[in-house]
């Protein structure tokens, strides 16, 4: 059974609520059970933090034993060094994912710190965003 970490980073505790016409009408809370029921071949769990810090601390912690971790990093993508220099030395591959397409918003979610120390990026698929991450980790070879 793969083990699979999914982590949102600043403000996406207040899915459903924020924004709605870009990020949507669920909480990810409300999300997550279908996502689990999906992959039965995936122990998937989940961790929100607000705080930077936090989000390095449970990457640390799960990254040398966890099959893979799936990050929306939120506005840390445009901006932390610390989240890049943390997934580099991780043994788990990451996966960026991102629920707006954020390369048709302002230019200054164009740029991410943290897709070069990634597997891959997904972006613009709203919460389908995750499941697709979770399809390819499932599918990665160990
Ligand atoms: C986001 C896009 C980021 O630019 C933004 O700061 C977020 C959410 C997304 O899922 O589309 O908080 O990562």
């Amino acid at each position: 059974m793969k083990k699979i970490l999914i982590m949102n980073g600043p403000n996406l505790n207040l899915l459903g609520v924020r924004e709605p016409g870009i990020y949507g009408n669920n909480s990810f809370d409300s999300y997550l059970p279908s996502l689990q029921n999906r992959f039965p071949e995936a122990e998937i769990s989940y961790y929100q933090s607000n705080i930077e810090g936090e989000l390095i601390n449970k990457m640390q912690e799960v990254g040398f034993s966890y099959d893979g971790i799936v990050l929306n990093a939120g506005a840390y993508t445009h901006t932390s060094v610390a989240l890049l220099d943390c997934i580099r030395s991780l043994k788990c591959p990451v996966i960026e994912v991102h629920i707006s397409n954020v390369h048709s918003r302002e230019e200054f979610r164009h740029h991410s710190m943290i897709s070069s120390g990634c597997l891959g990026v997904i972006a613009g698929f709203g919460l389908r965003s995750y499941e697709f991450a979770v399809m390819a980790l499932v599918e990665e070879k160990k």
